[in-house]
């Protein structure tokens, strides 16, 4: 993909990942808008680089989906790019205590309901481009369950097989249809301090944009590269190493 001159849409855009992303494509010559919950996040986004466009949305709220479809296709009709970045990550003991499902609902909201939703709602005037692109951010989880976060590791495999079904659907339209793979990267998923064993955020980043200008169609790093490419039997082996210690 063209990452000089798209016009890019990152959820979570402000922090973490999507941030790196951000000031990336912005540096390349892109146009940006980052989405969020915080609106001091975004502002202070936009207080480094003012070309930034910043909008307050929460992607749990299916009514606030909407909202930021509108907002955009009228305000930005240029986009031309949607990243599914946003996401939240719990960590639960499911044989010690009951998950509160209040808690536990807008994980799968966020993480799964709002990139179907989104993307659903930008096909329509993604189509209308010349060349466009979803680029979904899932994990390495998806390809080997983190069994410390049961629900997170399910949604992420979700995401990831919807991304293929979409990129099968939309092969020979406008739109391709990428998947960035991360491995533990050191952001505040979860909490600050739960991610800090992670990769440094920048050298992530640098690498999905490296991957995204190849053409690249979906782009892992470092230990989430050995998961998205592993047999079934290395998997079982990850899977255990991973998880021995829970
Ligand atoms: N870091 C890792 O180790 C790792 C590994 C694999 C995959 N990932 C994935 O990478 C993506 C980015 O995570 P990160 O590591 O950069 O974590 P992060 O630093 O916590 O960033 C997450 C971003 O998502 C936003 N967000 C969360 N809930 C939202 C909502 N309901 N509506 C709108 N924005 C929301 C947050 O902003 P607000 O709080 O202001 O809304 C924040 O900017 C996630 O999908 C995550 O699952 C991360």
């Amino acid at each position: 993909m063209d990452i000089k001159a798209s016009s890019v849409l990152i959820t979570g855009g402000a922090s973490g990942i999507g941030w790196a992303l951000a000031e990336r494509f912005l540096k390349a010559g892109s146009q940006v808008i980052i989405c969020g919950r915080r609106a001091d996040r975004l502002q202070e986004a936009q207080q480094q680089y003012p070309q930034l466009h910043i909008r307050q949305c929460d992607v749990g709220q299916p009514s606030e989906r909407v909202a930021l479809f509108d907002w955009v296709s009228s305000n930005h009709p240029q986009i031309n790019v949607l990243i599914n970045n946003a996401g939240i990550q719990r960590r639960m003991q499911l044989a010690h205590s009951q998950p509160d499902w209040t808690e536990s609902q807008p994980e799968i909201a966020i993480n799964l309901e709002a990139p179907l939703h989104l993307t659903s709602l930008f096909i329509p005037h993604l189509l209308q481009h010349p060349q466009a692109a979803i680029i979904n951010v899932t994990s390495g989880l998806a390809f080997v369950p983190g069994a410390f976060a049961p629900i997170y590791s399910a949604t992420k495999a979700a995401l990831h097989s919807f991304t293929m079904s979409l990129r099968h659907q939309l092969a020979g339209t406008p739109i391709e249809v990428i998947e960035l793979v991360p491995p533990a990267v050191n952001t505040d998923l979860g909490g600050t301090g739960l991610h800090t064993f992670g990769v440094p955020v920048g050298d992530f980043a640098d690498a999905m944009m490296k991957g995204l200008e190849a053409g690249a169609l979906e782009i892992g790093y470092g230990t989430s590269e050995t998961n998205r490419t592993a047999s079934r039997q290395e998997i079982d082996e990850i899977f255990r190493r991973m998880n021995s210690r829970m």
